[in-house]
Parts: structure tokens; sequence; C-alpha cells
């Protein structure tokens, strides 16, 4: 970060703490501190608009002949669902103004909305609140997340478990997908699925509440070895949850995009088995 320096400096009043400087300039930062808010609200509004287009679409969502399900719409439990598709059942009305995934969805929506991350990044590029470290805040007072609807994203701990249960529904959907009509097989469909699956584990893993899950609490690493070393591994995966929660983003996109032109017929699957 550049600044320049203050030209103008109030006097120290006679109990010794210094008040203020009197800025008339709304920042003094010269870099390009914009930058980050102005992509933040670029990508984030083109991913929630491409999934909203395609969770209402309940279209092109699954591939008949190796069995691809994309993740938008897992579990498919409609009655709109293509039976073969729907791996839980079909136990909601075929509504379209409710997702095909109905029951994950939400879930799903409010572990990405209370995350720490997105937090940031939302309140920064959205609410400009504040934008960018040593930028005035873009509203008249703050209170934090200390009352409703902010103190709500306190939840996130709860949502977590929420996130790990549709993470191994993801993985069943990755695993049953080398079986299609044909029996095994191998494509690079399996392949996108599958490095999907892999990318949300790490972004599910490395979320703060699982950090505290598996090494909060303890007064003594030495007494608990095994956890030691699981609370190691989620911290070093911690450290790039930032860059992780965009991954996931672009390959939960990209499998969705490439199941969609597949069960479309825009072309065909890359099929190195069967
Ligand atoms: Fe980001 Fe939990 S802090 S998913």
């Amino acid at each position: 970060m550049t600044t320049r320096s203050a030209t103008t400096t109030a006097p120290r009043p006679a109990g010794g703490a210094r008040e203020r400087a009197a800025i008339a300039a709304k920042t003094l930062r010269t870099d390009r501190w914009w930058f980050a808010p102005v992509i933040t609200v670029i990508g984030l509004g083109a991913w929630v608009t491409y999934a909203t287009v395609r969770v209402f679409m309940h279209d092109f969502y699954w591939v008949q002949e190796y069995h691809y399900l994309t993740p938008f719409y897992s579990p498919c439990v409609t009655q709109a669902c293509i039976p073969e598709a729907a791996h839980f059942g079909r136990i909601l009305p075929g509504w379209w103004i409710i997702p095909d995934a109905a029951l994950t969805l939400p879930f799903l929506l409010l572990f990405r909305l209370t995350c720490y991350y997105y937090r940031k990044a939302y309140y920064r590029s959205f609410w400009l609140s504040p934008p960018a470290c040593a930028v005035p805040d873009g509203h008249q007072s703050y209170s934090g997340e200390t009352r409703f609807p902010l103190l709500f994203q306190n939840a996130h701990r709860y949502t977590f478990y929420a996130a790990v249960v549709i993470s191994l529904i993801n993985s069943w959907d990755a695993i049953l997908a080398f079986n299609g009509e044909n029996g095994f097989g191998l494509g690079l469909g399996n392949l996108i699925l599958l490095g999907n699956v892999v990318a949300l584990w790490a972004y599910t893993i490395s979320c703060h509440s699982c950090r505290h899950i598996v090494g909060g609490r303890l007064k003594h690493f030495s007494k608990h070895p095994v956890r030691y070393r699981a609370w190691g591994f989620v911290s070093a995966l911690n450290g790039r949850h930032m860059q992780l929660a965009w991954i996931t983003l672009g390959t939960l996109a990209f499998t969705d995009f490439y199941i969609m032109a597949l069960s479309a017929g825009w072309f065909g699957d890359l099929r190195f088995i069967n």
C-alpha cells in the first residue's frame, strides 16, 4: 500500500493522547485499492447469474450415456427429475420454482454466504464496508455483526456439517459416473467431476470452523498427536482458503457447463475407456 504523508496534524491535547489528523482527502492511498472490490463484484455477480439461470433451467443436467450429473442438480429430488438421475429418490413436487436440488442448495448457499472469506469479500465489494484498508466506510454507522441479521453469520459453524454431507453426495455422484450405460468407463467428464469433488473437499476442509473442530478446545497438543497432525494439515489448507473459495466457484461452473454441453449435444465426451 502506498500512502502520502499527512500534511496536517492535530495538536496534542492536555491528556497526552493524539486526536486524528484533520485530513480532507477521502483516502491517502494512491495504489489501485479499488481493483480487488471491482473484480470481486464482477466475479461473484457473473457466477451468481450463471448459477441462477442454470438452476431454474431444469434441463441439460444429466448425461444418460455416461451417468454424469451436474453438481447444480445434486441430489436431484423433485418429481421432474430424470429417474436415473435421482439417486436419492424424487420426494418434492416438480414445480419450476423449486430447484431440482432444493434439499441441498439452501444449505450450500448459507455455507458460502456465511463463509469468513466470502463475508470479507462481499462486505468490501458490495457494501463498501470498508472497500479496502485505510479507505473510509461507505456508510455512516457501523454495527458489525453484533445484531440481526448479520448476527446470523455465526451459524456458519453449523452449515459446515451440511457442507460435509453435500460433499459426500457429490463424491457419490462422481463415483457412480464411472458406471455408465455400458458398464465401467472413463472419460474427460469423469476427470472433471473428480477434480471438482477434490476441490470441493479441499475448500470444505479448509473452513475455519473445521480447523476449530479438529484442533480447538485442546490445552496440550502433545497429548493429542493425531489431532495435532490433522490440525496442521487443515491449517495448511486454511491458509489457501480464499484461493480455494474461487477455485471451487470455477470448478463448479466448469463442471456444470461441460455436462450441459454434453447433454445438449454440443460436442461428445473425450473417452479413454469404454
Ligand atoms: Fe469459509 Fe468456513 S470459513 S467455508
